[in-house]
């Protein structure tokens, strides 16, 4: 990164929260999606996404094409040898000279690191269709759009069979057809019934809508394209979340309201829903379905059951993000021997004791122990978090100094002990306000869970340095104010991160996190978003086409190096942790890259076990 490129990073984060707090929640009511475009069957004979290839549907198992990920994970190769086993999937490992291995792969894995399963979405395999994985033989199925047909979704049929339900009228109008619905029914294919509508955040919805606000048709949750693009969320989240192989929009991450993914070109996005909210929020008669019509793009495979609208809220055995429950205070176990350093405790003399002291609740007396709501949903490179997954992370925030303007996020950091948390040396600004927001995943939400403490001490590196090619040494520590003698207060989604003890493994999997920019929006995300990348040696790293020899030991590269996944501007400062010892230790701190996410220019971090004796001396050196 140059000096250029440096300052207009610190630029787009300063854009970053105001522009972004315009953002949704004004979607409400907006149920009956005016002016949303419709999908024409054009559209579909353009969309190169659905392009007919020849064959492409005979083969069963395939692994001609050239995979990336084999790709990557040779470029990233560390040193070869058979420990840690390399070979993914109980693949055995032999060694080959000095600094090769050979991965023999149980069937029907295949790869340099037997990473390789068989492939039952090829590109083509479900022509005019979206191709989604099921359970039983042959493990995929064609969702046709339409009105292509079954099975392979390359023959065409206006209104033959007829695609609209609810005894909606098939119009045809050209090449194209549109569904006359009866009244009170709506959707491109009549689906959505009369009652059809979410109460609260839309969590218990198990309604029919299938399209985003903007009229962009949701993806099947088991949709190849979604695991492509990384998680599984029909996996991670089950049927009890209402995700299944179907695509209506649901809520199953603690969402405002009801949401699905969709493809955008090649990419994979995610908007709200054209859902309405409910008027009365009890005695909902369930939306009239046809049973068997119930799935409007998926003649083949239709549910059997027809789903009601609205479910009552499950009682809750778990907090929601709304109504937060603390969790009881962790039992002060005396750190056994391997555990990832726990940042020094503050000593815990306050100077009026009282005469018979009860046990104080131990606050961050474990550190790296997140203690997530749910499972995590996909979107872009990035997922986004559900409370309590990533409870060390900071939102840094400033203001110009002793002005009542509000606070805007600038920077991530990461929360080591009750007052002290780390972050980028790049991102201290003292010529400003500064504060910090704990426990939150929204920006521009005021949620019962955050907590916001004022800065009172900027510790930068005092080697911390800045060329037009890097930055070096960027790390500092924020000193947060005490009120009582505590500043922040543990609870399920505010705590420590460990600080890591050795140095870790090139190759392994880590997560960064942070409200930075996305591909979808420079201003970056309002929800906090996750990650994974990959530990890149530092010898790959520092290759010419890569960072050269700019890179040194304080600093270390992450990510994929086929572009894609990264940090990007307002992530600054935030966490990279990795699992050691079981528990979350903070690795990496997001420092620099050369743009975001571009092939070869994966994203740099500071070095945190660099730092460990610069940590502890300043921490302490404040408490004693
Ligand atoms: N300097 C940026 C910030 O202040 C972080 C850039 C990270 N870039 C990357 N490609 N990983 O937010």
């Amino acid at each position: 990164m140059n000096l250029k490129l440096l300052f207009f990073c610190l630029f787009l984060a300063a854009l970053i929260a105001p522009a972004e707090l315009k953002r949704k929640k004004h979607k409400h009511h907006e149920g009956q999606g005016h002016g949303k475009k419709k999908e024409k069957v054009e559209d579909i004979l353009k969309d190169l996404f659905f392009e007919i290839v020849e064959g492409a549907g005979d083969d069963d198992d395939d692994d001609d094409d050239h995979n990336n990920a084999d790709w990557v994970l040779e470029l990233q190769e560390p040193d070869g040898q058979c420990d840690p086993n390399p070979c993914l999937n109980d693949g055995v490992c032999e060694p080959k000279g000095k600094r090769k291995f050979k991965c023999d792969c149980p069937k029907p894995f295949k790869g340099r690191k037997c990473q390789r399963g068989p492939k039952r979405c090829k590109r083509g395999r479900c022509g005019r269709g979206e191709c989604v994985l099921t359970s039983t033989p042959p493990f995929y199925e064609c969702k046709c759009k339409e009105p292509f047909q079954p099975p392979r979704c390359t023959r065409l049929s206006l209104c033959e069979p007829n695609p609209c339900r609810n005894g909606g009228q098939c119009i045809k109008d050209g090449t194209d057809f549109d569904c006359l619905c009866p009244t009170g029914f709506r959707g491109r294919f009549c689906h959505v019934g009369p009652n059809d509508c979410y109460v609260g955040d839309g969590e218990s919805y198990r309604g029919n809508v299938s399209e985003t606000d903007d009229g962009n048709e949701c993806l099947y949750w088991n949709s190849h394209f979604i695991l492509e693009n990384g998680a599984d969320p029909f996996n991670s989240f089950e049927d009890s979340d209402g995700l299944g192989p179907h695509n209506f929009c649901r809520n199953p991450d603690g969402d405002e309201m009801p949401w699905c993914f969709f493809r955008r070109g090649r990419r994979l996005s995610w908007d709200y829903c054209d859902v309405t909210e409910c008027l009365q929020p009890t005695g909902v008669v369930p939306t009239e379905i046809v049973p068997t019509d119930a799935n409007p793009t998926a003649p083949t495979s239709r549910p059997t059951t027809p789903e009601p609208t609205v479910t009552p809220k499950p009682t809750a055995s778990e907090p929601t993000a709304s109504e937060p429950t603390f969790s009881k205070p962790t039992a002060s176990e005396p750190s056994t021997a391997g555990t990832p350093t726990q940042a020094p405790q503050p000593s815990p003399t306050p100077t009026d004791v009282p005469p018979t002291p009860t046990v104080p609740p131990q606050q961050f007396a474990t550190c790296g122990q997140p203690q997530p709501k749910k499972n995590v949903a996909r979107i872009f490179g990035g997922l986004k978090v559900p409370p309590g997954t990533a409870p060390w992370q900071v939102s840094l925030q400033v203001r110009p100094k002793n002005s009542n303007q509000p606070f805007r996020h600038t920077c991530g950091g990461v929360l080591i002990e009750s007052c002290w948390v780390l972050t980028a040396g790049h991102c201290s600004e003292q010529m400003k306000d500064m504060q910090v927001v704990l426990g939150g995943l929204s920006l521009d939400l005021e949620e019962p869970t955050e907590q916001v403490i004022q800065v009172e001490e900027v510790i930068v590196h005092e080697n911390y340095r800045e060329t037009p090619a890097a930055v070096y040494n960027d790390i500092a520590l924020l000193r947060l104010k005490a009120t009582d003698g505590v500043c922040a207060k543990e609870t399920q989604f505010v705590k420590t991160a460990c600080l890591p003890d050795a140095q870790l493994p090139d190759g392994m999997d880590c997560t960064i996190s942070g409200w930075g920019a996305t591909e979808d929006s420079q201003y970056g995300s309002n929800h906090l978003l996750e990650a994974n990348v990959m530990l890149i040696s530092q010898e790959k790293c520092s290759e010419p086409n890569i960072y050269g020899r700019v890179l040194d030991n304080t600093m270390f590269c992450a990510g994929h190096l086929m572009g894609g996944v990264d940090s990007c501007q307002g992530d600054s400062g935030g966490p990279l942790t990795c699992d050691q010892n079981n528990a979350k230790v903070i690795y990496g701190l997001v420092s620099w890259g050369d743009k975001c996410g571009r092939k070869n220019k994966p994203g740099v971090y500071t070095r945190v076990t660099n730092y460990l004796d610069w940590i502890n001396s300043k921490t302490q050196a404040a408490s004693s």
